[in-house]
């Protein structure tokens, strides 16, 4: 059921067009009376018809009686059934960890809601929704909602009365239960993984919500849940409101990698509040975000750790650029998305880019306001003034110039090499960098032992004097990175390394594997090839997944071999979008 309201008169016509898929399967479309009004109360129905509209959907036409008129509010109801769309995953019992129960579940970003609904399927639109969810006994509903209610018969209502963009409605369906971890927090899990899950985050959610509420303005979402996913989930994180879903991944035991949380936990202002209009300014959602995870992350555990996995972040971003050039068109902030039939699929942006020089480029802002309580001051205006609405970098550049008149004053938006129109427009690499000189106490031990581990002969006496054993998982990380960028190392240095290190080479720590298994690949250490098709057996995220599977192919025979086999045994567990993505870079021709 979708109310709306006319904006304008004309304009549109007499016909109301929706995203929709292949995989939705429209049986009839009609509108309701005005309430009140006489007519027929199950609509009158109207004709529908679905036309190509992009490689990732269809477009849903549906004639109105006649052209509404500005203000009037029309009721329309439509029946479908939501199949083998790309945007609702189907999960067998075996892709469970419990492995008794099916599970479904829903990821809408970027563009894959509308094979789950019909709908206006851009962040530029943004509404409230509603929900009631009848399920099979023995399972449970959960959505991006702020209230969830069950009744009987196994139905879930669900009521989000704030309004969002399509891509962040999600649902759930599983044997999962919950576990509380804070005030206003629980956690969900399937019930083999919920004690995990529990001890993993009891007690520290709420400290990363009271400063991102200090930081950046009241947290508008009632509650914040956290779902640990089936291991096929394609992210780390998604900021579903009220309910962040997460790779199990993330239960690594000492809460090493709750980076991940913070940073949905960061949407909850900058994406799910202030939501980038166009796909093409992905930055706004995921630069800003960055910035913010770090300034909680700065006021939680401090700058210093805070500079190392920012470097970490750095490192991703150079890695990014080396494998597509720096020139490619992705690189810039704001990227080019073609509409239609041969256009650009939003999901195929997908990089480092908006995430790491859009840090860059918020980080400059702050530098150039040379004061971070002023810089914090204006991210919480910028919420306060944007909250639920959808933007443009031009707008945000805008009112960051019309907060620092001064600033503007002085032409800060045109100085030479660091215009705002080239970090929007021109490709490449950040030309400002913040400084994370403070992580330098943290990383110069990483740095002097990679430097140590890619020498010639090695020198064992130094490097049995260097103790890792109370080394953080980010240090270890940047270790790694460091090692990965001097390989392939001298023979026989990395076998000797995984001797040595039993916890990394053995790690099951994901951050960590997904190192190991690149260090392994491109120092052929063949002995160790099973490590990677054991990680690749175990989650697909699509950020672990595809290095490995570039590395495979662009490695030896021996590693093209690894991953074909690794491909078709593993391919029906992975989500569509990965799978194909993996397809492109095997050179098994997607059907586009
Ligand atoms: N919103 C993204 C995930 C996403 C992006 C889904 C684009 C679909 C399309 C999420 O907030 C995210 O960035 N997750 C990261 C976390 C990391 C940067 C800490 C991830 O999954 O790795
Ligand atoms: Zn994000």
């Amino acid at each position: 059921r979708l109310e709306l309201r006319c904006e304008r008169d004309g304009a549109g016509g007499a016909e109301l067009r929706l995203d929709a898929h292949p995989a939705l399967a429209v049986s009839r479309a009609a509108l309701l009376p005005p309430p009140g009004g006489p007519g027929d109360a199950a609509g009158q129905e109207l004709p529908v018809e679905s036309r190509p509209f992009a490689s990732y959907g269809n477009a849903l036409h549906i004639t109105l009686p006649q052209a509404p008129r500005a203000g009037q509010l029309l009721t329309f109801i439509i029946d479908y059934e939501a199949g083998e769309g790309p945007g609702v995953c189907w999960l067998s019992p075996e892709q469970t960890a419990g492995k008794q129960k099916p599970y479904m579940y829903t990821q809408g970003q970027a563009v894959l809601n509308r094979s789950f609904f019909p709908c206006f399927d851009t962040p530029s639109a943004k509404f409230t929704y509603s929900a009631t969810v009848k399920v099979p006994e023995g399972f449970t509903a959960v959505m991006s909602a702020m209230s969830w209610e069950k009744q009987k018969d196994n139905t879930f209502v669900f009521k989000m009365p704030q309004p969002i963009p399509s891509y962040l409605i999600a649902l759930v369906v599983g044997d999962i239960v919950s576990a509380d971890v804070g005030p206003r927090s629980r956690v969900w899990a399937e019930p083999c993984l919920i004690e995990a899950a529990k001890k993993e985050y009891d007690g520290v959610i709420e400290e990363f919500l009271v400063v991102g509420e200090k930081l950046f303005g009241p947290y508008v979402w009632g509650r914040y849940d956290i779902l640990f996913m089936p291991p096929s989930f394609p992210f780390g994180g998604m900021e579903n409101p009220c309910l962040t879903f997460v790779t199990p991944c993330l239960l690594a035991g000492d809460r090493s990698l709750v980076d991940v949380i913070i940073h949905e936990i960061s949407h909850s202002w900058f994406g799910n509040l202030v939501t980038n209009a166009t796909w093409g300014e992905f930055w706004l959602n995921e630069g800003f975000t960055m910035y913010a995870q770090r300034r909680i992350s700065t006021e939680v555990y401090g700058l210093p750790y805070t500079c190392l996995e920012a470097a970490t972040g750095r490192a991703l971003l150079r890695q990014h650029m080396d494998a597509t050039g720096e020139d490619h068109p992705l690189n810039k902030l704001r990227v080019v998305i073609e509409p239609g039939l041969w256009g650009v699929n939003p999901d195929d942006t997908y990089n480092e880019t908006p995430y790491e020089k859009g840090y860059c480029f918020v980080s400059y802002l702050a530098h150039l306001v040379g004061n971070q309580s002023k810089f914090d001051a204006f991210l919480q205006a910028y919420v306060n003034r944007f909250k639920f609405q959808s933007i443009t970098a031009d707008d945000t550049l805008g009112f960051f110039l019309e907060y620092f008149p001064e600033l503007k004053e002085k032409g800060v938006d045109s100085i030479p090499g660091l215009e705002f129109d080239r970090w929007l427009n021109t490709p490449g690499w950040p030309p400002y960098l913040p400084d994370l000189s403070p992580g330098q106490q943290l990383m110069r031990p990483a740095d002097e032992l990679a430097e140590l581990w890619a020498a010639d002969g090695l020198n064992m006496e130094e490097i049995e004097a260097v103790d890792i054993t109370g080394w953080r998982t980010y240090q270890l990380v940047y270790f790694l990175d460091q090692v990965l960028q001097k390989s392939p190392l001298p023979e026989g240095n990395v076998k000797r390394l995984s001797m040595m290190y039993p916890k990394i080479s053995k790690a099951q720590n994901a951050e960590l594997r997904l190192r190991w298994c690149q260090i392994v690949l491109k120092n052929n250490l063949e002995a160790e090839y099973s490590k990677v098709k054991d990680f690749l057996y175990n989650q697909g995220k699509q950020k672990y997944t595809l290095p490995l599977y570039r590395a495979m192919w662009g490695g030896s025979e021996a590693t093209r071999a690894l991953a074909m086999e690794t491909f078709s045994a593993t391919a029906p567990q992975l989500h569509i979008n990965v799978q194909n993505y993996v397809k492109k870079i095997l050179g098994l021709g997607v059907a586009e």
